[in-house]
Formats: C-alpha cells, sequence, structure tokens
C-alpha cells in the first residue's frame, strides 16, 4: 500500500526520490508524486498513474533541491486522481504531506476546518493533516502556545498538535516551506524507517527503499515523530517526550531485491524457493540430536509443549499457511489447533482460555488487521508468538515471542517463497512439539531428515517450469477454474485458486474435493479446467472418485501426482508430478506447480505479474 519516502542531504533528491520510489512500486499503488524544497516554495509535481507517467512531466532536477518528500498512492478515500495524490499542500501553501494510512475522524477535522476558512481541494483524508498543521502553524503562535512548545521550532510544534488530535492510523513525512532543511517523520500504525547515511537521511515506509543508499536504520515506534536536519535527527513522541532510539542494521542487500535474469520477481522468488527454505531451515535442523533448535522462542518452549489450543491467525496467502499449520500441529504435535482469519478474530469477541496461545503469521510483518488482531489476544491474556518475514517489523516486535522466516526480502505482490517458508517454519514447530510430547525420538529423526530434503525436491518440481507453462497456455481461454484437494493439500488447492485470481484475473474457486459435489459441480461444463492435488496419501481413493466425477461432466482435469503413479495418467488431461513425500511435507512441494501456473497464465494473458490491479504487498489500512 501507500509507500512513503523522503531524502535529505547533499546530493540532488529528485532522481533520489524517484528511484525510491521504483523501489515501492511492488507495494501497490495508483499514483504518485514528490515535493521538493531548496529553491524556494515547496515544488510538486503528481499525477494518477505509474511512476513512469510522473516521470513523464517532471522538470529537470534542480540541483539546489537537496532535499523532498514522495509518495505512492493506493486510493482509499478518494478515487485514483492527479488532484488525490500526494503530496498534498495545506491552504496556506506552507506544509508539504505524504501520508500511508487512514484518519478515521477526518470528516469532523474537514468540517471544523472548513469552518474556519481552510479549503479543500482533494476527497482524501490526507489533505486534513496538512490543513490541520498548516492551521497550528499559521494560528499557533500566541505567547502561551509558544510557552508550551518548550522551546521547539513551531513547525515541530504544529505537527505534535496536529497528530494528537488524529484517530487512526499514519506514517508521515511533512516539509515546512520556512524549514527549508527540515524533514519531519511520525507514526502510528504504518511502518516508518529512517535510514542514516553518510551526511544523508532516508526515510521510508521499508527498508526496499534505503538499502541502496544505508543499511543503518532507525525503527520508529507508534506515536513516535522523528525532526531531521542537516545537524542531525532527534525522535520525540508525539507528546514531545524526547526519547533515543537504537540504530539498526537492515538485513538485506540490493542484491536481493533486483530482478537479476528473471523477467519477474515473482518468478525470481518461486525459484529461490530452495535457497530460501534451506536458509529457513539451516541452522534450526539438528539432525545428530534429532531436534529442531528454534533459539528466539527458546523461553516458550515449556508454555508452548504444554499449550491446551492454538489460534492461528493471518490474512491472504499466509492464512492458507495457517491451515496447513493446523493440520501439521493436530497430527505431529496432537495439540488442537484452529486458523482464523485475522480480521475476522478481533471483530469476533475470541474466547481465549488458560493455556491458550495464538501465533501470527505475516510475510510484511505490517498488515494491519494481523497486527491488531495479536494487540487483542494479547490485551485478552494470551501468549503471541509471530512467524515472520521481516525483520523488525511491527508484528515482530509486538508479539510476545517469535520465529522469523529468513526467506530474504519478498517483492512480488503474489506470495510464494514466504508461503513454503511458513509452512516449513510451522512444520518445524510442529515436529519440535510433537517430538516433546510423544513422538518417539527415531521417528522425529525420519521427518527431521525426510524435511530436510525438501528443498532439492523442490528444485526438482521446478525443472517442470516449461512443461507447465504448456498446461496454462492450453487453457488460457478459459475463464473459471476449480483447485480441489484434500487433508494437507486442501489449504493448498485454496492458495492455487488465489494465485490464479490475484495475477491472472481469471475467477478461480478452491475447495476441499467432496466440497464440489455440494454446489460447485453445477459450475463444470465442456472444457472447464479443473486442479486435483491427487497425490500419494489416505484420501487418494477419495479424489480419485472426484476426478471421474469431473471427467464425467467434461472438466479438464490438470492433476498435481505423485512421481511413479503410472494409475493416474489414464485421468489427467495434463499431469505434473511431486516428488514422493510424507502427506505432511506435500504443501511445500504441491504448492510450487500451482505457482507456476498461475505465473504462466498471467504473462500470458499479458498481465504486469509484479504489479497486479487493485492489490497491495502490505495491506497496512483495514
Ligand atoms: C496482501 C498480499 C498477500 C498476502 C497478504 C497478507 O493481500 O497481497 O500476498 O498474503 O497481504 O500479508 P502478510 O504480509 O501479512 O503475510
Amino acid at each position: 500500500m501507500c509507500g512513503i519516502i523522503a531524502y535529505l542531504g547533499k546530493k540532488v533528491a529528485q532522481p533520489i526520490l524517484i528511484e525510491a520510489l521504483k523501489r515501492l512500486e511492488y507495494r501497490g499503488y495508483d499514483s504518485a508524486g514528490v515535493a521538493l524544497l531548496g529553491s524556494g516554495a515547496i515544488r510538486i509535481k503528481k499525477t494518477s498513474g505509474r511512476i513512469s507517467a510522473l516521470e513523464k512531466i517532471l522538470d529537470e532536477p534542480d540541483a539546489a533541491e537537496t532535499l523532498g518528500i514522495g509518495h505512492t498512492r493506493w486510493a482509499t478515500h478518494g478515487k485514483p486522481s492527479t488532484i488525490n495524490a500526494h503530496p498534498h499542500l495545506d491552504y496556506t501553501g506552507k506544509i508539504a504531506v505524504v501520508h500511508n494510512g487512514i484518519i478515521e475522524n477526518y470528516g469532523t477535522l474537514k468540517t471544523w476546518l472548513q469552518n474556519e476558512g481552510a479549503a479543500f481541494a482533494s476527497e482524501t483524508d490526507t489533505e486534513v493533516i496538512a490543513n490541520l498543521i498548516g492551521y497550528f502553524y499559521a494560528k499557533g503562535d500566541s505567547e502561551e502556545e509558544q510557552k508550551k512548545s518548550d522551546g521547539q521550532n513551531k513547525f515541530e510544534w504544529s505537527v505534535q498538535r496536529a497528530l494528537q488530535e488524529m484517530h487512526g492510523t499514519f506514517g508521515l513525512a511533512i516539509v515546512c516551506s520556512d524549514f527549508p532543511d527540515t524533514i519531519i517523520g511520525a507514526k502510528r500504525g504504518s511502518p516508518l524507517i529512517l535510514g542514516v547515511g553518510d551526511n544523508e537521511y532516508i526515510l521510508a515506509s521499508d527498508a526496499a527503499a534505503i538499502v541502496e543508499h544505508t543499511t543503518q536504520a532507525i525503527y520508529l515506534a507508534d506515536n513516535e515523530m522523528v525532526t531531521i536536519n542537516p545537524e542531525g535527527f532527534h525522535t520525540k513522541t508525539i507528546d514531545n517526550i524526547t526519547i533515543s532510539k537504537e540504530l539498526k542494521q537492515i538485513e538485506f542487500s540490493l542484491e536481493q531485491i533486483e530482478l537479476g535474469d528473471f523477467p519477474h520477481h515473482m518468478l525470481k522468488e518461486i525459484f529461490e524457493q530452495p535457497k530460501a527454505l534451506s536458509t529457513c531451515m539451516g541452522g534450526r535442523i539438528d539432525s545428530r540430536n534429532n531436534r529442531i533448535k528454534l533459539g528466539g522462542i527458546d523461553s516458550y518452549l515449556r508454555e508452548l509443549t504444554r499449550t491446551k489450543r492454538l489460534i492461528l491467525i493471518a490474512c491472504g496467502t499466509a492464512f492458507h499457511a495457517g491451515l496447513v499449520g493446523e493440520f501439521l500441529f493436530e497430527q505431529l504435535a496432537r495439540i488442537p489447533a484452529e486458523t482464523e482469519y485475522a480480521s475476522e478474530f478481533r471483530y469476533r469477541n475470541p474466547i481465549i482460555e488458560d493455556g491458550t496461545v495464538v501465533i501470527s503469521i505475516s510475510q510484511s510483518g505490517e498488515t494491519i488487521d494481523t497486527l491488531a488482531a495479536v494487540e487483542e489476544a494479547k490485551e485478552r491474556g494470551a501468549t503471541v508468538l509471530g512467524i515472520v518475514n521481516v525483520v523488525g517489523s511491527s508484528i515482530a516486535r509486538t508479539t510476545d515471542t517469535g520465529i522469523y522466516l529468513h526467506a530474504g526480502p519478498e517483492i512480488g505482490v503474489a506470495s510464494t517463497k514466504a508461503f513454503t517458508a511458513q509452512v516449513a517454519v510451522l512444520t518445524m514447530l510442529a515436529i519440535e512439539l510433537g517430538r516433546r510430547r510423544h513422538i518417539r525420538s527415531d521417528q522425529a529423526s525420519k521427518y527431521i531428515d525426510e524435511l530436510s530434503q525438501i528443498p532439492d525436491k523442490i528444485s526438482q518440481i521446478l525443472n517442470q517450469s516449461d512443461h507447465i507453462k504448456q498446461i496454462a497456455s492450453a487453457n488460457i481461454d478459459q475463464d473459471n477454474w476449480l483447485f480441489l484437494g484434500r487433508g494437507f493439500n486442501y489449504p493448498v488447492a485454496l492458495e492455487g485458486a488465489l494465485k490464479l485470481k490475484e495475477i491472472s484475473y481469471i475467477h478461480a474457486e478452491g475447495l476441499p474435493a467432496a466440497e464440489m459435489k455440494h454446489g460447485p459441480i453445477a459450475l463444470i461444463v465442456d472444457g472447464m479446467p479443473v486442479v486435483f492435488i491427487a497425490t500419494a496419501g489416505p484420501q487418494y481413493n477419495k479424489i480419485m472418485g472426484n476426478i471421474a466425477e469431473v471427467r464425467a461432466r467434461g472438466g479438464k482435469t490438470i492433476v498435481v501426482a505423485t512421481e511413479g503413479d503410472e494409475n493416474i495418467k489414464q485421468h489427467a488431461d495434463h499431469l505434473i508430478t511431486i516428488p514422493d513425500v510424507p502427506e505432511f511435507l506435500q504443501p511445500m512441494l504441491t504448492v510450487v506447480p500451482l505457482q507456476l501456473l498461475a505465473y504462466h497464465a498471467a504473462v500470458l494473458r499479458d498481465h504486469d505479474v509484479d504489479k497486479p490491479r487493485n492489490l497491495a504487498k502490505s495491506v497496512t489500512v483495514e
């Protein structure tokens, strides 16, 4: 969702802001803009559409402008348009703001400001922030208010005053034409990181826009703000209490977020899965002692071993990983587990009994519904564990304990390697809890050994990419698809359908195979593609029955089966195979051909795979 960038240094700001905005593109957006300072008044350029459209309307970079803010907007309040694009200038023309988040009381504030004479140009909630800061800046210089401001400059004081009136979420970068060498950043609910370079500062929504310049950063917490100028920066709460923040190392390199030889980040990340999983599991699998070592949660392992109930909360693809986790915890650890959409959990008056542990799963660690659900669970007394990819993200910092994926940055909007890494972490945790609770040591050792071979087995599946492309091509004109699986592969069917919808814009439904008969079977017409996950396992014969039902009605079967299954050949219009592994390890393999199928279908339909319409990588508003 919305991406924020701000630069202050000795270099010309405009090209730096544009490059940084390109790094934030993957978050999802529909318009973009910059505001530059240095040679007088604030100079704003903004437009609806892509960064390439913004580049077309930019003037030549001005060498005097070494400070600026920029934004990619994902519309919430007001349609995507140039007028609604950020930065927003206040009614006095002195304050410019870029914003990520939602101001819930913007309606009330807007009416009040209008009554006070402030004019509005856009439909956005962000303009209320600009105008309120502008209002306090213009009016708030009475002696008494200045006294309260405790010697700080008027700009900083006005920002604090305005933010104290705001309900909702914000990540902000703000400039004022009277202070052409100052940027103020502030955060509540939306991420904001300050990259600290050599005589330069880059404030951004995420580290991808910073690593090109520096890997040293401070992570702002909620209700904190930072004021940056050429002399340095200082951090405070928005209530004006000075705080000191620790400089942290950003844990990934520029190379990891570049495309390299791949045409799309999504394909790169699909192919990175063997490596991502090796890194995720490396150092955690202790084959000599038949154990899994999950260092981060050491002090919580006894509580987890004794837990009476696990609740997994997540959104999107991470939710599907959670569903796999439910099967894993029940089967391997014999712990009752249930998975909930984070957005439903938080508004449902959930029951947290003694001994309940909540596991939140999130690639970005910033999904607002998951974050809010974590807070809700904690408030109700649950211990909350996070399974998160982005180090230092909000969910990672809010949970009591956690396990990082270490899958490397995921840029493709359609999540791929994060899913397999989430399932890998859940598998490791389930095996370790199972070993502590009831699994015999030789059995645990066998599981661990099989798990450690998964990365190599994914590599074997990736070799079928061209074959899968042909399958996508043969069915590319079909607008309705079904994805069916049972048991451990039922969540994979959901994930396969989601992938196809996200990037190919083809309507797809994922279902537990047996449910097909209770309605969706009515959809099957001649030539409709139905993807079956029919791998070796206890439900194999049942799913063969479902395949027959689809074929009898003219459906076309695309079957993911186990290598060496000769019988399946006569039932599949298209066959994709995976290496033979126990059922509980299959999701990490069966999902890979479905990721490739969706990818190739999207490319064949000529869609922008890494920037699917309307979607955002990190959903930071409710
Ligand atoms: C968005 C993304 C999905 C992702 C979901 C949850 O919808 O487009 O790919 O699965 O958010 O994100 P998270 O970062 O919490 O895993």
